[in-house]
C-alpha cells in the first residue's frame, strides 16, 4: 500500500466515525491506525519521530499556553520529563481532537476561520506516532527555542491587536464556594463621548474567577433603553472579531449592563470582577454596514423536557428581510447537548452544509468567525437550519447524572438550545458585489487559466 492509500484509509476512517457519532450521538471512536505503530512502516522505511524534534515544537505552539504553571491546564507539558509520563493520553485526546480545546468538525463545512485552534492531521499524526513509538525523547539540542508566554492575565487578543481601547468591568461580587446558580447584574458606564465602531471584543473573568464564571452576557443601555447587544461569553471563549467595514456599534454616553452567571464550585471570591475588553475603530471610521450580534433560538427553545435515558433533536429555521454575509456562529448548551450543525437552505431547494460540531464540551465555547471571504452569503428567501442533538444516556460522557429529568433553563443543570450568530448586514448591491467578487476569485484560482 503507497503512503497516499493509507492516508486515504485513515480519512475514510475518520470520515466514519464522525458520522456515526453524528447519528448515535455517542463520542467517537478513536481509530488505531497499523502504520502508526513503532518500527517498521509497511513501506520498510522506520518510523522517526522524537519529542525533542517533533513533539516539543507542536506542544509550544498550541498547548504550553495553558499547560504550564499557573495558567489553566491540570498539568505541564513544558519538559520532556513534564511530558513523557501523560503521552498515550495526550496521544488519546489530540487523535479523538479533544485537545486543543477547539470542539469543530475537521471534515465538513468552512474549515477557514480565524482564531482557529485546531492541529492539522499532519500534527494529529506526528503526535500519535511519537507516543506508539515509545516516546523516545531524541536529541535535547533539536528543541526549538523558548518563548516568552503573554501573562495568563492579560487578554488573549492583545497578542494581534495591542491593549484593548476601553475595559469595562462588572462591579465586584462575593461568589461563596458553594450554593446554587447566582446571577449578577450591575449596570456601568461606558465613558463614551461618541458612537464608535467596535473592532474586536474579549470578555476576561478573574484568574480564579474563571472556574465560576459560566457565561457573561453584555447589553449596551442608553438613557436606560436597550442599545444593542455588546458581546456574549461563556466558559472557554476567547473573543469576537468583526470584520473589516463592518461596524458593531458602542453608542455615545451608553451603560453596559452585565448578565454573569455563577456558578459556586468549591473556591469562595471575594469581590469578583469581570472585564470586557473593548478595540474600536478610530473616530470617524465609515463602515459601510451594521453588524449585529444575536441569540437565535431552535424550536422548542423555551420549553422542553428530556426524559431519563432519552435523547432529543431540536431545530431552528431563521430568515433575515435584507442579504447577510454570516460572520460567526456559536452553538451553546450545557451538558447533555452532543452535537449542533448549521445550513443553509437556498431558495431554489439546494442545501449547503456550513459547520458542525460534533464533539460539544460545555466546558469551551467558541465564537467561530469565518474568515472573510468564505463567510456565507445569505440571500433574502434563504434559510438558516439550526440543529441540536442532546444525549441524556450513560453513553454522553458528559452527563451528570442519566436519571434525571432535563428542562429548559439557565442553570448548569439545565440544557438550553441556541446560537450565536453575528451577521453584516447588507445592501442588494453590495450582496451582488460581493457575490461576483468570489465568483471572479473562483475563476482565477483555476489551474488552467492561462491557456
Ligand atoms: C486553552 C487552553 C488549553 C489548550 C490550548 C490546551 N489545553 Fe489541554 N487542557 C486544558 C484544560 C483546562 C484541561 C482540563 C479540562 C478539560 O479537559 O477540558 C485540559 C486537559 C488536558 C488533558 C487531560 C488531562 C487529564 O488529566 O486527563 C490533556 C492530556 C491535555 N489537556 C493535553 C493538551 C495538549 C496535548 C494540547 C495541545 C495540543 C492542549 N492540551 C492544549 C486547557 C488547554
Amino acid at each position: 500500500m503507497t503512503v497516499l492509500d493509507l492516508r486515504l484509509e485513515a480519512r475514510v476512517a475518520a470520515i466514519g466515525a464522525t458520522a456515526i457519532a453524528a447519528l448515535s450521538l455517542l463520542v467517537v471512536p478513536t481509530p488505531v491506525h497499523a502504520w502508526q505503530s513503532a518500527g517498521p512502516s509497511p513501506d520498510g522505511t522506520h518510523v522517526d519521530v522524537t519529542f525533542s524534534r517533533d513533539v516539543a515544537p507542536i506542544l509550544q505552539e498550541n498547548c504550553q499556553v495553558c499547560h504550564q504553571s499557573g495558567a489553566i491546564g491540570p498539568m505541564s507539558l513544558m519538559t520532556y520529563e513534564d511530558v513523557r509520563r501523560y503521552a498515550r493520553r495526550i496521544a488519546r485526546m489530540v487523535e479523538a481532537r479533544d485537545m486543543p480545546p477547539y470542539q469543530y468538525d475537521a471534515d465538513v463545512g468552512i474549515q477557514d476561520l480565524k482564531e482557529d485552534w485546531r492541529l492539522s492531521d499532519e500534527q494529529i499524526r506526528t503526535i500519535v506516532a511519537w507516543a506508539e513509538a515509545g516516546a523516545p525523547e531524541g536529541d535535547p539540542a533539536d528543541l526549538p527555542a523558548p518563548v516568552t508566554w503573554p501573562d495568563p492575565a492579560e487578554f488573549g487578543l492583545a497578542e494581534r491587536f495591542g491593549p484593548p481601547d476601553l475595559i469595562v468591568r462588572s462591579d465586584p461580587y462575593d461568589v461563596p464556594s458553594v450554593g446554587q446558580d447566582r446571577w449578577w447584574r450591575p449596570l456601568v458606564p461606558t465613558g463614551l463621548a461618541t458612537d464608535r465602531c467596535i473592532k474586536a471584543i474579549e470578555t476576561k473573568p478573574s484568574v480564579v474567577g474563571r472556574a465560576v464564571a459560566h457565561h457573561a452576557n453584555s447589553d449596551f443601555r442608553v438613557a436606560g433603553e436597550r442599545a444593542g447587544r455588546l458581546s456574549e461569553y461563556a466558559l472557554g471563549k476567547v473573543g469576537e472579531i468583526v470584520p473589516e467595514g463592518s461596524c458593531r456599534k458602542a453608542p455615545a454616553n451608553s451603560d453596559v449592563v452585565f448578565d454573569i452567571h455563577y456558578w459556586p464550585n468549591g473556591v469562595e471570591i471575594e469581590g469578583d470582577q469581570v472585564e470586557v475588553g473593548i478595540w474600536l475603530h478610530p473616530e470617524g471610521y465609515e463602515a459601510e454596514h451594521d453588524q449585529t450580534l444575536t441569540l437565535y433560538f431552535l424550536q422548542g427553545g423555551r420549553g422542553y423536557d428530556i426524559p431519563p435515558h432519552g435523547t432529543l433533536m431540536t431545530q431552528g429555521i431563521h430568515t433575515w428581510d435584507t442579504p447577510v454575509k454570516l460572520d460567526s456562529w456559536q452553538p451553546h448548551g450545557h451538558t447533555r447537548l452532543v452535537a449542533m450543525s448549521i445550513e443553509i437552505l437556498r431558495e431554489d431547494g439546494r442545501k449547503e452544509m456550513v459547520s458542525m460540531v460534533s464533539n460539544w464540551s460545555a466546558l469551551w465555547h467558541h465564537s467561530h468567525i469565518y474568515e472573510d471571504d468564505v463567510a456565507p452569503l445569505i440571500d433574502v428567501g434563504d434559510k438558516v437550519i439550526l440543529t441540536a442533538w442532546y444525549d441524556n444516556t450513560e453513553n454522553n460522557r458528559y452527563n451528570p447524572d442519566p436519571d434525571q429529568w432535563v428542562g429548559i433553563g439557565d442553570r448548569t443543570a439545565d440544557e438550553m438550545s441556541h446560537a450565536w450568530m453575528a451577521v453584516t448586514h447588507l445592501d442588494r448591491d453590495s450582496f451582488e458585489k460581493l457575490k461576483a467578487e468570489r465568483a471572479a476569485r473562483l475563476v482565477s484560482q483555476r489551474p488552467d487559466r492561462d491557456r
